[in-house]
Parts: C-alpha cells; sequence; structure tokens
C-alpha cells in the first residue's frame, strides 16, 4: 500500500494538476477530497491542454481510478461540462465515481458568495465566485443538499423548499430577485435534467476507497487550492471554505490519518496569490509585472491576474507543519531562467525582530517585512533538463537551498507545463 497526498504548499496554482497528471501513471485510483471549481488544475499532455475543476487528474490515464469524494461541493453544470468536453476529446470517463454524500452547489449559492462579498466592500474576500462558502455553509448548517437527495428526487425537492424559503428572505432584504414561481419551475426541470446525466458517475466511494487500500492499490489524493487558503491554518478570514492541508484528504474521501504513507507539497519556485490577503513577498513592481509574464499568471478559474513575489520559505515551512509534509516538489523552475538574481524570503522583520515563524494574526502579518537572501541566476534553459545533475549548477544550488530553508527533501521539480518536463529525485510510488 501507498497513499501519496499531493497539496498546495502556497496558496493555490502551484502546480498540482500537472504533479499529479504526472503520478497518475503510477497510480490506482486518484481523488479529489475537498473544495469545488474554485480549483483549475492544469494538465499538458500529448499536445493537449486541459483545465480541469472537479474531475480528479488522473483523468488522462484509461486505467487509472478517479473518485470525486464526499469533501468535494459539486457544481453539476461544471461536472458534466467537464465530462462532455472530456468525451469530445475521445477520452474515457468510465472510471470516474462521485461520493452520493458530495454536496451540491445550487444557483442560489452563486447569489450568495457575490453578494456577501459586495457587502464586504473594500474587506471583500476576492473568492472565485463559485458559490463554494455558500455551499460550505449550507452543509455545515446541515441544510445542505446532497447528492444523494438529488437521486432520490424526493428528499431534493424537500430539502430546496426550505432553502429557497431562507434564501428568498435574505434575498428580498437586498432587494435581489426571489427564486419562486417560473424561476422555481426552472430550477426544478434543470437539476431533473442533472440528475438524469449525472446518476451513472455516481456512488459509495467509502467503502470503494478503503477495499482499494485493503487490496494494497496506490492512491494519490490530489489536493486543490493551497495551505495557506486552509480555512483553519490559513490567512483567515482571506482563505477559502474548506480543509485544504493533508488532513482533509482524509475526512474527504472517509479514509483515517494511518493510511498516508507520503505528502508532498507543490510550491512554486517563486510565489503567486488569486484574491485578496496578506502576501508578504509581493513584488508591486516591474519584476512583478515581469514574473507574471513569464510564468502565465493569470488565473485558470476566473481569469484574474495573479498576484506574483519571491519565494517565502517561512510560508513553505510552516506549511510542512501543518501537512506533515515529508517531500517538496518545485514547479515552474524554467520561469526563472532568464533571471540574473533570484530572492528567497528567509525570515520576517517584525517590529524590529527577527522572526521565522508565521504569525497568527493578519495585523501582525502585515508589520512583517521579507528578510531575502540573493542567489545568483543561472541564465540559461532549463526545459530540457530531465535529471538533476542536468540544471545549471546555480539553478542546483537555488534547489538545495530551498530544500535547506523549509528541512524537508525536494524530490521532485518541474521545468516546464508538458507531463515530462519533469525531475525526479525520489520516487514518490
Ligand atoms: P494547480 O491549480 O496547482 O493545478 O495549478 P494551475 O494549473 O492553476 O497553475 C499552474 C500553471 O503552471 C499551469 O498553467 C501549468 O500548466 C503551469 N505549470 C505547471 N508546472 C510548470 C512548470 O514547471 N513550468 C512551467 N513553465 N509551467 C508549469
Ligand atoms: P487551485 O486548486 C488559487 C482563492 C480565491 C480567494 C479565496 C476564496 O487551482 O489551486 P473561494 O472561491 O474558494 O471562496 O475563494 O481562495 N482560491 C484559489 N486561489 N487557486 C485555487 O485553486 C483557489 N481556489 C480558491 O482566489 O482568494
Ligand atoms: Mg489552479
Amino acid at each position: 500500500m501507498t497513499s501519496v497526498i499531493v497539496i498546495g504548499a502556497q496558496w493555490g496554482d502551484e502546480g498540482k494538476g500537472k504533479i499529479t497528471d504526472y503520478l497518475a501513471g503510477q497510480a490506482d485510483m486518484v481523488l479529489r477530497c475537498q473544495g469545488g471549481s474554485n480549483a483549475g488544475h492544469t494538465i499538458v499532455a500529448n499536445g493537449q491542454k486541459y483545465a480541469l475543476h472537479l474531475i480528479p487528474s488522473g483523468i488522462l490515464n484509461p486505467d487509472t481510478a478517479c473518485v470525486v469524494g464526499n469533501g468535494v461541493v459539486l457544481d453539476l453544470k461544471v461536472v458534466l461540462d467537464e465530462i462532455e468536453m472530456l468525451k469530445a476529446q475521445g477520452l474515457s470517463v468510465k472510471n470516474l465515481v462521485i461520493s452520493d454524500k458530495a454536496h451540491i452547489i445550487m444557483p442560489y449559492h452563486y447569489i450568495m458568495d457575490e453578494y456577501q462579498e459586495s457587502l464586504k466592500g473594500d474587506k471583500k474576500i476576492g473568492t472565485t465566485k463559485r458559490g463554494i462558502g455558500p455551499a460550505y455553509m449550507d452543509k455545515t448548517a446541515r441544510q445542505g443538499i446532497r447528492l444523494l437527495d438529488l437521486l432520490a428526487w424526493e428528499p431534493f425537492l424537500e430539502k430546496l423548499e426550505y432553502n429557497l424559503r431562507e434564501k428568498n428572505i435574505i434575498f428580498e432584504c437586498a432587494g435581489l430577485p426571489v427564486i419562486s414561481g417560473e424561476a422555481k419551475e426552472q430550477l426544478i426541470a434543470e437539476y431533473a435534467a442533472y440528475r438524469e446525466q449525472i446518476m451513472p458517475y455516481v456512488g459509495e466511494t467509502v467503502y470503494l476507497v478503503n477495499e482499494a487500500l485493503q487490496a494494497r492499490k496506490k492512491l494519490l489524493f490530489e489536493g486543490a487550492q493551497g495551505s495557506l487558503l486552509d480555512l483553519d491554518h490559513g490567512t483567515y478570514p482571506y482563505v477559502t471554505s474548506s480543509n485544504t492541508v493533508a488532513a482533509g484528504s482524509c475526512t474527504g474521501v472517509g479514509i483515517g490519518p494511518t493510511a498516508i504513507n507520503r505528502v508532498l507539497g507543490i510550491a512554486k519556485a517563486y510565489c503567486t496569490r488569486v484574491g485578496e490577503g496578506p502576501f508578504p513577498t509581493e513584488l508591486i513592481d516591474d519584476m512583478g509585472e515581469k514574473i507574471r509574464s513569464l510564468g502565465g499568471e493569470f488565473g485558470v478559474t476566473t481569469g484574474r491576474p495573479r498576484r506574483v513575489g519571491w519565494f517565502d520559505s517561512v510560508v513553505v515551512r510552516y506549511s510542512a507543519l501543518v501537512n506533515g509534509m515529508t517531500d517538496l516538489c518545485i514547479t515552474k523552475l524554467d520561469i526563472l531562467d532568464t533571471l540574473p538574481e533570484i530572492k528567497i524570503c528567509t525570515a520576517y522583520r517584525c517590529n524590529g525582530e527577527i522572526i521565522t515563524r508565521m504569525p497568527s494574526t493578519l495585523e501582525a502579518l502585515a508589520e512583517c517585512t521579507p528578510v531575502y537572501e540573493t542567489l545568483p541566476g543561472w541564465l540559461c534553459d532549463t526545459t530540457e533538463c530531465r535529471m538533476f545533475r542536468d540544471l545549471p549548477v546555480n539553478a542546483q544550488k537555488y534547489i538545495l537551498r530551498l530544500e535547506e530553508l523549509v528541512g524537508l527533501p525536494v524530490s521532485m521539480v518541474a521545468v516546464g507545463a508538458e507531463r515530462d518536463s519533469t525531475i525526479v529525485r525520489r520516487e514518490m510510488f
């Protein structure tokens, strides 16, 4: 048995999709455990680019089972569109199973997301507006609608009735259109159609996953978002609404923590963030602009430009801690190929003191300025490198310094978006 969790070590978009797709070739099962279509995972393989939001990034391998776990909030339109897109490209989705316990994102969650953001004004989170927060709110309020309700139909109608009653009170107060009469009938008709289409993919997944573990299959858990967006451990309230850290993978599919062997943290060779919230190493200058353009740093889900900054080892060290990380993977090393100098944040200066730990309050974090170490660049192309020793010496030194600062082995390095642009120093399975 080998179970590997792939987790974002920064604020998301670290290249989890690419690495999951790469490792999926060795796995029997790939699982999404939390989040929803706020995630945008890119795979480049066989000359094609795929952007996946809900379907696990193992789907390109016809022999790999793909599971969407109970911890995911499911946008039925997005998942059905994704299934159609894959089928249109001649890919098989017959190995996809979605947990019947997954909660469904409803149209009113989108409206609530938009409305809550507008109420917050300049304190807005900068969500993806995919209804994620409101759907998890209904889940924790124990009024969410699950796939098993939709399949049974009567429970769906009953729960929808309650939820619409509640949401319509808010919409009325907010001067927003209520969902009643014809709008409600339309919504019911829409979900009746989704029910028919999604049914073949819905199943009981807890036993399926645990049986795979017992049969000593290789399981690959695909994290979504990043550790600093975790509801408990991230830069709250500028976070998402699920537990994005490794432990979330266990509750998100119904396995125990003892089943996990490795936790592979994915970190970019620099750092990005989309949406609002603290980002100590952010570059609001020409260098930031340059890295954004070199790295194509625009959101897969929303198209928003990503904020860009230097690698922050305080953040990744913290991330290593809250995830029980065993290995690191550094992605997008090639994006730094043309930079004469590269900075790494080693600590923060906070009210005259040097600190190496993440402060827990936003106020303290706002007082922090990064302490940088500058390393010489390598000024040559790394995209054809396939072994660590092929990398220019300065690139090797950069990786080894990150390894030292984070205190974990860098077991993988990515030097391009394509599946094969990957250097493996230590096998995961
Ligand atoms: P995810 O959300 O963590 O899966 O990451 P995204 O797909 O949102 O963003 C990562 C972007 O970087 C995608 O466009 C990937 O194709 C691309 N990418 C991943 N690894 C590398 C790499 O090593 N080099 C380059 N140039 N691009 C990469
Ligand atoms: P992947 O899986 C980057 C961010 C949003 C916002 C905050 C809350 O592709 O790495 P939400 O819509 O979840 O309520 O938004 O979280 N966010 C992401 N940022 N990558 C993601 O996913 C993200 N998913 C959510 O930008 O700041
Ligand atoms: Mg992404």
